[in-house]
This record gives C-alpha cells, sequence and structure tokens, in this order.
C-alpha cells in the first residue's frame, strides 16, 4: 500500500491504457484541434473590434462571421469524435481490469473468500472500476483537449502583453497551498467512501440472498435501518469527496477575480494612454474569461485524479493478494487415484489457539465406502476441507494411493475428487448445465444417464428446467439429487458427500440413498451421514469425536462393542 498516486495511475497506464495507444493518438490529435479553435475564438475577437467594429467595415465583419462558424463546426465534429471515442474506450479499458481483476480472485483461496464476503468483492470488481472509467473518461479529456486551450489562451495573453500576464497570475500562488490540502482530503475520503460502499453492497448482498429469513423473522423494518444506515455512512463520506471536488475548480475562481481586478486597475491606464488597442484589452479579457474555463475543468481533473487513484489502491489491493495454498515447484499428476486414502496424523486449527482436528487417522479403503459420522462440529467437513486442499495441514499427511497429495498439482487432485458439500451452490442454469458443470456440457447421453441414476429425472423430467438462483426453486432433497448427479457425471474415482443435515421424509430418504449407491459404485466413497440408517451398509464407519478418531469398524462391530456409535445410534432411535 505504499503506493503513491502517481505511480498507481502510471501502473494502471502502463498496464491497461497503453496497448490502446493508436486510438489515444487519435483522440488527442482531435483534442488539440478542438482546444486549439476555442484559442482561436479569442484572436476572432480582436479582429471584430478593431477591424470590424471600430474600422466600420462590413466585409471584414462578414469574414468574421464566417471564421467563427467555421471554428464551432470544426470544434463540434473533432469534440463529438473524442468524447465518443474516450467513452468506448473507457468501457474497453475497465472492461479488460474487470475481467482480470474476476480472474484473479477465482485463483485465491478458502481463507481470502472468509475475509472478504461476495458483496465487497462485487463492490470492488463493479464499484471502483467504473468509478474509474468515469474519471479515466473525463481526465483524460480535459488533460489533452483544456490543456491545449490554456496554453494557447496563455499565448495570447503573454502575446498581448506580457506585463498584464503577469499580473492577472498574482493570485495563481495564493491558491497553491490550500489546492494541495483539498486533493489529499478528497483522496482520503474518497478511500473511506469507497470502503463503505463495499461495506453496503455486502448489506445488500445479505438481505436479498437472506429474504426468506428477514421476513420469517419480521425483521424487514430492522434490515431496512440497517441498509439505510449502510447507505447513510456510505453518503456522508462520499459527501466530503465531492464537497472536496467542487472546492477545486472554485479556488481557480478565486485566483481569476483577483487577477481580472489587477488588471482592469493596470491595464486601464495604458488603453486610455493610448498605448494599447481597445481590441487589445477586449482580446486579452476575452482570452482570460475563455482560459478560466478550461482551468477550472483542469483544476477538476487534479480531484479526479485523487479519486482514480483510491479506486487503483484497491483494485491493486486485491490484485496483490496470492493465493496460499499452491501447487509445489514440481506438481506430480496424481499416480493412482484409485487407491486407498490415508489420514495420517492429521493436527489442523482455523484459528491460532483453537484445534479442530488434533491426531486424526484412518484410512478409506480403495473402492468401498467409508462413512463418517460424529456430533455436529467434530471436524467431518473440515477433512473434506483439508483432502481437496482448499486448507492445509498444521501437520500430518493425506494420501491418495500411498502419494502425498501436497505433492500433486491442484487441479489434478481436485479433477479426481467428486465433491458433494453441504453449501454446494446451483447455478441459475437448466439442470443439465448444472449436472454437467465440472464435466462435459455436450455430453447430452451421459447427463440424462446421470440424471436417471441420481432420481433427479423421477422429480423434474424435464432438465431443461432452471434451478433457480442459487438452485433455489429445488427443494433440499432434490438439490442434493442434481448434486449427486454432477459427481456422476465427473466420473471422478473418489466420491465424497457432506450430506445436508436436514431430515428428509423416508421416500425422499430413499431417493437420496439410491442416488447414492448408484454415485459411488466402484469409487472409493467418503460419505459424511448424518441419518445413521443411510449408511449401515458402509464397507466402514468412522467415528469422530472432538478432532479424533473415537471407533472404527463395521455397522455390526460398533453395535457389538456399544460404544460411541452405538450411543449416537441410541439417540437417533430415540429422536425416531
Ligand atoms: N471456516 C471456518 N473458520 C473457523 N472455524 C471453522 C470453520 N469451519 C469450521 N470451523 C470450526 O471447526 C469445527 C469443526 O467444524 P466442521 O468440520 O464443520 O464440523 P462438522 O463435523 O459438523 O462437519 C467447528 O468447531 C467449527 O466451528
Ligand atoms: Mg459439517
Amino acid at each position: 500500500m505504499a503506493d503513491r498516486p502517481p505511480s498507481l495511475l502510471w501502473r494502471f497506464t502502463r498496464e491497461h491504457l497503453h496497448r490502446h495507444w493508436p486510438l489515444l493518438l487519435v483522440a488527442l490529435a482531435l483534442m488539440i484541434i478542438d482546444g486549439a479553435a476555442y484559442a482561436m475564438f479569442a484572436g476572432g475577437v480582436r479582429s471584430l473590434i478593431d477591424d470590424g467594429l471600430l474600422a466600420k467595415s462590413s466585409s471584414a465583419l462578414r469574414w468574421v462571421a464566417i471564421f467563427v462558424v467555421a471554428l464551432f463546426v470544426v470544434r463540434a465534429v473533432a469534440a463529438f469524435s473524442h468524447r465518443a471515442i474516450l467513452r468506448v474506450l473507457g468501457l474497453k479499458v475497465v472492461g479488460e481490469l474487470q475481467v482480470r481483476l474476476v480472474a484473479h480472485l477465482l485463483g485465491l483461496d478458502a481463507r481470502f473468500y472468509q475475509s472478504h464476503p461476495p458483496g465487497e468483492l462485487i463492490e470492488r470488481v463493479r464499484g471502483d472500476t467504473t468509478t474509474l472509467q468515469q474519471v479515466i473518461t473525463t481526465a483524460i479529456m480535459s488533460l489533452g483537449r483544456d490543456s491545449v486551450s490554456v496554453v494557447a489562451m496563455l499565448a495570447i495573453i503573454v502575446y498581448t502583453d506580457w506585463v498584464w500576464a503577469l499580473v492577472v497570475l498574482v493570485g495563481g500562488p495564493l491558491v497553491v497551498l490550500p489546492m494541495a490540502a483539498v486533493m489529499a482530503r478528497v483522496r482520503q475520503a474518497t478511500k473511506r467512501a469507497r470502503a463503505s460502499a463495499a461495506d453496503l453492497t455486502q448489506t445488500l448482498d445479505e438481505i436479498f440472498h437472506g429474504h426468506k429469513s428477514v421476513r420469517a423473522n419480521n425483521r424487514q423494518d430492522h434490515e431496512a435501518s440497517r441498509s439505510r444506515l449502510a447507505t447513510e455512512v456510505y453518503v456522508g463520506r462520499q459527501s466530503w469527496a465531492e464537497i472536496g471536488q467542487a472546492a477545486l475548480p472554485s479556488m481557480i475562481d478565486l485566483m481569476a477575480g483577483v487577477g481580472i481586478a489587477a488588471v482592469l486597475l493596470f491595464g486601464m491606464q495604458d488603453v486610455l494612454s493610448g498605448e494599447k488597442t481597445l481590441g487589445e484589452f477586449a482580446t486579452f479579457f476575452a482570452a482570460i474569461g475563455l482560459l478560466f474555463d478550461p482551468a477550472r475543468r483542469l483544476s477538476s481533473v487534479v480531484g479526479q485524479l485523487q479519486v482514480a487513484s483510491a479506486s487503483l489502491e484497491r483494485i491493486y489491493g486485491l490484485l496483490a493478494e496470492q493465493p496460499h495454498i499452491v501447487d509445489t515447484p514440481n506438481p506430480q499428476p496424481l499416480a493412482r487415484p484409485d487407491g486407498d486414502v490415508t489420514f495420517d496424523d492429521l493436527h489442523f486449527s482455523y484459528a491460532p489457539d483453537k484445534p479442530v482436528l488434533h491426531g486424526l487417522s484412518f484410512t478409506a479403503p480403495a473402492g468401498k465406502m467409508t462413512a463418517i459420522v460424529g456430533p455436529s462440529g467434530a471436524g467431518k467437513s473440515t477433512l473434506f476441507n483439508l483432502l481437496a486442499r482448499f486448507e492445509e495441514p498444521d501437520s500430518g499427511r493425506i494420501l491418495i494411493g500411498g502419494q502425498d497429495t501436497r505433492d500433486v498439482s491442484l487441479a489434478d487432485l481436485r479433477a479426481n475428487l467428486a465433491l458433494v458439500s453441504q453449501e454446494t451452490a446451483l447455478f441459475n442454469e437448466s439442470l443439465a448445465y448444472n449436472i454437467a458443470y465440472g464435466a462435459d456440457f455436450q455430453d447430452a447421453r451421459g447427463i440424462e444417464a446421470a440424471a436417471e441414476r441420481a432420481q433427479v429425472r423421477s422429480f423434474q423430467p424435464d432438465l431443461e428446467t432452471s434451478a433457480g438462483p442459487r438452485g433455489e426453486a429445488l427443494s433440499g432433497g432434490q438439490r442434493q439429487r442434481v448434486v449427486i448427479a454432477r459427481a456422476i457425471m465427473r466420473q471422478a474415482p473418489i466420491l465424497l458427500l457432506d450430506e445436508a443435515t436436514a431430515a428428509l421424509d423416508s421416500k425422499t430418504e430413499q431417493q437420496i440413498q439410491a442416488a447414492l449407491k448408484a454415485a459411488s459404485q466402484g469409487r472409493t466413497s467418503l460419505v459424511i451421514a448424518h441419518r445413521l440408517s443411510t449408511i449401515k451398509e458402509a464397507d466402514l464407519i468412522v467415528v469422530l469425536e472432538a478432532g479424533r478418531v473415537a471407533e472404527s469398524g463395521t455397522h455390526d462391530d460398533l453395535v457389538a462393542h456399544e460404544g460411541a456409535y452405538w450411543r449416537l445410534l441410541q439417540t437417533q432411535q430415540t429422536l425416531a
């Protein structure tokens, strides 16, 4: 974050604007034409007065009129063209930045997403880059066109009378320090405003995703006021940024006032004494009048660049994030994906001093179904997170077919796992799309077969039906079957199923069980089960308690042993 604003802008120019240089060059040429035409208008004023009005020459006046029309036509065409080019360019460049950002974010791991909720990321990808787009478009335009105008006007002013020019600028130094102070303020305020924009989007994301919980708990008013609060914070902070930006052009006005008054007093003498013509005096003032508009715009560019820097700082902050779990320098393919899966003395904690797994060891035999049971919070889902390498163990190893999974490339490891987790999200697409996700979308036969085997067909024969946003058009049991169909479709040799806790009716349960059986055929499967009835037939049952294996064996063994499993069984039977 030590990057100073100029270096952020420079980096952005180099990485994103640079490659569009031919278009930028065309736009720049058009801006120069635009700015120069504007400046020539001031030159026309002297001719209008001295050659036309004072000389009482109507032909000169006609020429001046034609000249003015021509100037405005040139300006209109040039201005339209560079404006159109820059706006489209702004969209394009920011689109490229958004794509880059999304691709980068998708490479980051679970830890990152825990501390950066979706709303915040959406705001950064959409909001921060859009701010940048507006600023870049107007800033480049102003820099290109207005600086030409300003330089040309200054030239006219100095050419008319350099002493007057010096007098006009006496107000300049007065505004330099205040302007610098305001600029710093704008940047700071924008940074804070962008942060609260992210909070606001995050709040909205939560409210809209949780719309049912909100209404079920009669919390509409509460959520409305929560979003109002977030909005107010945003509006408050953004206001300071806007006020600061609004102040910058006015400082130019202050300077103008002082300068013009000084020249009026000073320059009038020269005209009265006949040293200067009235036309020269008028041109000088026309140039000053025309100077301050572009100068004002240029000064607001200064504020806009502060805004752009604040957004860039946040965007580059994200681009600087690196995944913690990455491939080893020499990743190997998974040699024996159909081998045993072994957990060897795993120790793990999400947060320091809060161990979740301590010394967990067991082997899930190849081609068999291993059930994992245990009380909530025992570390069952954590085990899957470690196996899929969403998290890294503090110590211990996970072996597949005797090979340490850390030596395997992440892509290859995950290609060999079909993970059906509790929070598996469905996409707002057809059932067929959701089933084929991770496999081949073109494989219509495979999709149908998977849907058939996972009992998706039994609740929805038409696979083109939409699953709804995040799968909301489906019931819990239906969603689960779609995800199982996906796992079947993946044909990965290792199946990981983290069963939803929701109590299901016995018919759905039977269907899911059938789906599960179909999915686990011929694969090494690890099934986290809450309803013990679903796993009676498992080849091995592992009971976890507080991050350790309490006992393991077949259903019959464990029942006979009357230990942890037996106690779990008792509670479920009393509940039923
Ligand atoms: N992302 C996380 N960050 C911090 N703690 C977590 C996270 N996920 C799970 N935990 C904690 O780890 C423990 C084990 O969780 P989990 O493996 O999900 O249990 P379960 O056996 O019910 O699947 C719990 O105490 C839980 O609070
Ligand atoms: Mg769990």
